[in-house]
């Protein structure tokens, strides 16, 4: 059965800081944030946006749209890692606010739940409502995906310039505009991590920065064989003598908790998997240098981030990698533009990756390039670990969906935040009734109630 993506939506908020303006407030080089990690500007809440809001004002973009009633929507799940309530699934507050739109009890008939694994759970919640239309439970209703989240970072942290927010909304059916799954090849990997996670009632998580980067490219990399030999195995991808199944895979979208992760990803693959071909030899002839290897090539993320020496000299080595023609090509071919708006927007964590696919999608098209029947491979990663590799075909009737894609346009006017008030939004120091801006056409956050019987209740309203 053909089941995918129909549509996709987005909703991301309109207050900016500029990266070079942060950078220059924490006393770093620019370029450091620019070109270093590819961030130029973050999205950052206003002070009546929560991840709910962020989510339902997706989702109901996405309904609006493609004309759909809730009648036609059997399951609306939420993937964030933001979450408001350690009970509550922030669902609940979507349907909510979706129904001050459409009707008290609209979607009663309706199922759902909040996913949660850092940010790769809106993998699995994509591939369990594909899953829920395969097994022909849907009754022809659609199922709606949505990915929502505010990567917050402590004031001072390294962290704090991978910051962002927004959330992107997705249709699933068995007859998609968009993009059809590949069957039977989903795939992933796990392990007990510490590297990136925020304990109960902590507004900012503690993270392990390197940590977190070489183990989403171990992750990624033990989903990706498992993927490898499904694919073979099932015959979806034949490869011949001296080819890679990524020659077979025309677009590649990896989490992105900051641009540049995606060219890190893309070469800590594409070394894995060309190490061994012949046009190796045409690398390390640009290289000029062998590939190093750690001192303990079965240590510990900890010993090989230990491992200075190794560690400097496979710095070196990338570089000089990416700088060859063969991985250049790849790069601008296959990733360059699934990067373009993470570097607009920043850290979407949940969203992150889907960001990069909608990215990919726009630019590409602009170019002029002609997406049927291409190849989209992904790459998902959450911390904590999980990681997931899925693939998908883009559709004859993308066109339809991918023509009116205009980023700018649907973030709206964006307003540059001066430091001063990023900081008093950073920290809490604004009441939701003291927003920054006038909201149109969206839900917003009123209050949240104090009194012992009812605590924490989050009051929504739909501002014209
Ligand atoms: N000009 C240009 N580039 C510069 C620079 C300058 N003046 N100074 C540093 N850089 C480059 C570095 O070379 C490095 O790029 P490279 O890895 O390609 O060589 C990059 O900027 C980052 O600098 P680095 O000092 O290595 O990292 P950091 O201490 O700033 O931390 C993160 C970066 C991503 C680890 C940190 O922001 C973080 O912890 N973020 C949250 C967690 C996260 O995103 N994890 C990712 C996996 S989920």
């Amino acid at each position: 059965m053909a089941v995918g993506i129909d549509d996709i939506a987005l909703f991301i908020p309109r207050l900016f800081v500029d990266s070079a303006d942060f950078a220059m407030a924490r006393g770093l080089d620019p370029a450091k944030l620019k070109q270093g990690l590819g961030i130029s500007k973050m999205a950052i809440v206003d002070t009546n946006q929560d991840p709910a809001c962020l989510a339902a004002n997706a989702c109901l973009k996405l309904m609006q749209r493609n004309n759909l009633s809730p009648h036609e929507v059997g399951r609306l799940y939420v993937a964030t890692e933001s979450a408001l309530d350690e009970s509550k699934a922030l669902n609940s507050y979507v349907i909510g606010m979706l129904e001050q739109v459409y009707g008290d009890g609209s979607f009663e008939h309706c199922g759902g739940i909040e996913c949660k694994f850092a940010c790769v759970s809106g993998s699995y919640a994509l591939y369990d409502n594909a899953n829920w239309i395969r097994a022909g439970e849907s009754e022809g209703k659609y199922a709606i995906v949505v990915v929502s989240d505010i990567a917050k970072y402590d004031m001072g942290s390294s962290g704090e310039y991978t910051q962002g927010a927004g959330a992107i909304a997705m249709l699933l059916n068995d007859n998609p505009r968009l993009m059809q799954f590949d069957p039977k090849v989903t795939s992933t990997s796990i392990k007990n991590e510490y590297d990136f996670y925020r304990p109960f009632g902590k507004e900012t998580p503690i993270v392990h920065g390197q940590y977190s980067n070489l183990l989403y490219l171990i992750q990624v990399k033990k989903a990706f064989e498992a993927y490898k030999k499904k694919a073979l195995e099932t015959g979806l991808i034949k490869i011949r003598d001296g080819e890679t199944i990524l020659d077979h895979i025309d677009y590649l979208c990896m989490h992105l908790p900051y641009s540049n992760m995606g060219k890190k990803a893309l070469s800590y693959l594409l070394r894995r998997e060309w190490r061994n071909l012949p046009r190796w030899k045409r690398i390390i002839e640009q290289t000029g240098m062998e590939e190093p290897v750690p001192k303990d090539p079965r240590g510990t993320i900890e010993s090989i981030l230990a491992d200075e020496e190794y560690m400097a000299k496979d710095h070196e080595f990338t570089k000089l990698f990416t700088r060859t023609k063969e991985y250049q090509a790849f790069y601008e071919d296959k990733l360059a533009s699934s990067l373009i708006a993470s570097s607009m927007i920043g850290n979407l964590y949940t969203a992150s990756l889907y960001l990069g696919f909608r990215s990919c999608l726009e630019f590409e098209f602009q170019k002029g390039v002609d997406l049927e029947g291409k190849r989209f491979g992904f790459g998902s990663y959450g911390s904590g670990s999980s990681a997931m590799v899925f693939s998908g075909i883009i559709q004859p009737t993308y066109k339809e969906i991918v023509k009116n894609m205009n980023l700018e346009a649907e973030i709206g006017e964006r307003i540059k935040l001066s430091l001063h008030d990023y900081e008093e939004i950073h920290e809490n120091r604004r009441a939701p009734s003291q927003s920054l801006l006038d909201p149109k056409n969206e839900f917003v956050l009123v209050g949240i109630e104090n009194s012992p019987e009812s605590k924490g209740e989050r009051k929504y309203a739909f501002c014209q």
